[in-house]
């Protein structure tokens, strides 16, 4: 794959404001796992995301970042469809999941859904066990052998470093655990169902500085198997752990890059303004 494809420049250093992207140029050599292609969102005719262009590089770890309302949740949502829901709404483009985009005719929602884990702001234990909790996707998929879905189970735990401190309540109610196991448990439930991508929105920030420390850590060993996709407002968390960035502004994808190139020398000068501190 081709590191280049990936510090697509979006923009060039005299743009003022923010103008429609340019188009990516897609070659026949480089696949990326998830391409958005000229997506445009609209909620009761406003207009929240505007052209947006990206390839996410696999395994590895995408911040999205932005200020307040720039349209990163909206944007992470659109790429698991979890906009399905909204008659407002009018979403045209494509996102292309494994070059299959997922707006295509025919295309069932569980089957994108499976190939993502979706990390909500606050965790979304499931009303019943710890065990169950993880068992929850196997089974709906079909996996019925008790001994197989144990072990499916204690796996997750185990990738979550989450078994040692739960392995003997496994059948007490998720509820009980605290805020931050509790995240580590919807993340083993997401993994549970062996997606290609995570996708987080503020996943941390109901946590305390300990537990988000071992949610970023458990990203960072993740992205060997998967494409991490996080929303974030936080940029040092940003710092810490992206391999590439998106700047996203009023709708518009700004900037995106490798972290290096984001975060010591960003293209646009409103990239420079927000990593900076002008404005959050
Ligand atoms: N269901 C909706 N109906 C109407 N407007 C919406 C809806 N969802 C989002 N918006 C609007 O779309 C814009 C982008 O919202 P979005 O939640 O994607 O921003 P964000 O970058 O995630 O912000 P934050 O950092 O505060 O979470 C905002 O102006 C918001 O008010
Ligand atoms: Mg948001």
């Amino acid at each position: 794959m081709e590191t280049n494809l990936y510090s697509y420049q979006f923009r060039t250093e005299s743009d003022a404001v923010p103008q429609r992207s340019a188009p990516i140029k897609l070659t026949k050599l480089s696949f990326p796992l998830l391409r958005v292609i000229d997506l445009n969102v609209s909620i009761q005719d406003k207009q929240i995301l505007k052209d947006i262009n990206l390839q996410i590089p696999e395994k590895s770890i995408t911040c999205i970042i932005g200020p307040s309302g720039c349209g990163k949740t909206t944007l992470l949502r659109s790429l698991n469809r979890l906009h399905d829901d909204n008659a407002d709404i009018n979403i045209t483009g494509s996102v292309l999941v494994d070059n299959e985009d997922i707006y295509g005719k025919n295309v069932e929602v569980t089957h994108i859904r499976k190939k993502m884990g979706l990390l909500a702001q606050r965790p979304t234990v499931l009303p019943m066990s710890i065990f169950e909790n993880v068992a929850y996707g196997p089974r709906i998929h079909g996996i019925r052998d008790k001994r197989k879905l144990y072990g499916i189970v204690k796996n997750q735990l185990e990738a979550v470093g989450l078994w040692e401190e739960v392995k003997d309540r496994l059948k007490s109610p998720a509820i009980r655990l605290s805020i931050g196991q509790q995240q580590r448990l919807c993340l083993a439930r997401g993994l549970a169902v062996s997606p290609e991508i995570i996708l987080g929105d503020e996943a941390t920030s109901a946590l305390d500085p300990i537990a988000t420390t071992k949610i970023e850590q458990l990203f960072v060993s993740l992205k060997k198997e998967y494409s991490i996709v996080l929303v974030t407002h936080t940029l040092r968390q940003a710092r810490r752990i992206a391999d590439y960035v998106a700047f996203m502004y009023m709708g518009e994808l700004i900037e995106f890059g490798s972290a290096t190139e984001i975060f010591t020398n960003p293209k646009h000068q409103l990239t420079r303004d927000y990593i900076g501190g002008s404005f959050s």
